[in-house]
């Protein structure tokens, strides 16, 4: 029986940094960001992750605002096209998730 923790916790821990997301890029593609979004602006359904840096970073309320916009859903910031709340017909955003998803959004710039 001891022999067999070892490999049990090795595990576990391993479980614990995939739940961290080491790659937002990989949390932005499960919560399905990147059906509407590009990085790069490749694809028009909604503005790409660049160009919204470029507008936000370095503003002082950019994060918080934004955790809200993923959260809660929007429109009017870059046209009449509004982008749905989170959970509404892709998976939920938590809190720490968006605050994630938004740091690597700013830091694209
Ligand atoms: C169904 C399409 C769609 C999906 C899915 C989507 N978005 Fe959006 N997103 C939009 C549209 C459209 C806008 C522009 C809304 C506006 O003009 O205010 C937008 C705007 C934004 C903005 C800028 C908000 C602002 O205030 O300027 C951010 C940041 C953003 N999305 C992040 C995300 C993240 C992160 C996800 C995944 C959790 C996501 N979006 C999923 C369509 C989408």
């Amino acid at each position: 029986m001891t022999k067999l923790s070892i490999p049990i916790a090795a595990l576990s821990f391993v479980a614990v940094v995939s739940a961290a997301h080491a790659d937002p890029q990989k949390l932005a593609e499960e919560k399905q960001c990147l059906i509407c979004h590009s990085v790069d602006n490749k694809i028009g359904r909604a503005t790409g992750f660049k160009t919204i840096a470029q507008k936000y970073s370095g503003k002082a309320d950019a994060e918080a605002n934004l955790v809200q916009m993923i959260k809660k859903g929007g429109v009017g910031h870059w046209g009449y096209v509004p982008m749905p709340p989170a959970g509404w017909k892709r998976p939920d955003v938590s809190e720490a998730e968006a605050k994630e998803l938004v740091d690597w959004i700013l830091a694209l710039h």
